[in-house]
């Protein structure tokens, strides 16, 4: 059978949110989509993820929310990273901060291993993320029937290598964090469906979800500045994969962009 998985980049602020509860369900409904998996990390007007959102989106027709960077902007959402296995934060953070890196979900019938990992170029330096998606797929052997991963990471090249190196192995990658969508969707030699980054779902008026002014003018001054979420219509980005359950095989990757008004 085919399994369609669709990919939601970045939700960037709370109205994003609110227009997801409504609209998102017959999105996914109209894309044909088995189920849905979202980066959140900005849900909380840019900075982090609070429990209220998280909850709302997986009642809206998310099935799993990754995250990154931002994950630890809400403290409220520690708890919920601990007790629910359908919010991931990266797994190479250390072992001792709340929640999980990967998990494992069912999706028509089939046990989908999802991994969240950050990438160290030009982030944080965490846990190598090679050696991080390695480790889960090996202590997850046996465990699950195909595999996918939202590598959540700024430079285009960590993400490319990342994709070939489990070229596969991994069935379905995809990358999250720059908030601009890229146009490489496409078919690894092994299978593997991909694509750079998903882009951004939130307003797409300001400069990565923010409210242009405060970053113009920490760009001009490089003084701090208060950000603010932009105001405007709003965009949904993502990826729908299509995966071939007989030979693991992703049959089609297509570039999502909708716009989702106010
Ligand atoms: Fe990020
Ligand atoms: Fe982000």
């Amino acid at each position: 059978m085919i399994i369609n998985l669709f990919a939601v980049g970045d939700i960037v602020g709370l109205a994003t949110v609110e227009i997801l509860k409504k609209k998102l369900w017959k999105i996914r409904e109209e894309l044909g989509a088995d189920a849905v998996i979202a980066n959140g990390e900005n849900a909380y007007d840019v900075k982090g993820i609070g429990a209220a959102e998280a909850k709302a989106l997986l009642e809206s027709g998310v099935d799993l929310i990754t995250t990154g960077n931002h994950v630890w902007g809400r403290w409220d959402l520690f708890p919920m990273l601990d007790r629910d296995t359908r919010i991931l934060r990266p797994a190479n953070f250390p072992a001792t901060t709340p929640g999980s890196g990967h998990s494992i979900i069912d999706i028509c019938g089939y046990r989908f291993l999802c991994m969240n990992i950050q990438g160290t170029v030009f982030l944080d330096p965490l846990d190598n993320p090679f050696i991080t998606a390695d480790k889960i797929l090996k202590s997850e052997e046996g465990r699950y029937d195909f595999a996918l991963l939202d590598f959540h990471a700024e430079a285009t090249s960590e993400k490319i290598a990342m994709a070939l190196n489990f070229d596969g192995r991994i069935n379905i990658i995809w990358g999250t964090h720059t908030h601009v969508q890229t146009a490489d969707e496409k078919i690894l030699p092994k299978g593997t469906g991909y694509i750079t980054d998903l882009g951004m779902t939130g307003p797409d008026t300001g400069i990565l979800g923010s409210a242009p002014g405060p970053i113009i003018a920490r760009f001009k001054t490089h003084m701090p500045q208060r950000f603010s979420v932009a105001e405007g219509d709003a965009v949904l980005c993502g990826a729908l994969f299509s995966l071939d359950t007989d030979s693991g095989r992703c049959t089609s990757v297509r570039r999502i962009r909708l716009e989702l008004g106010k």
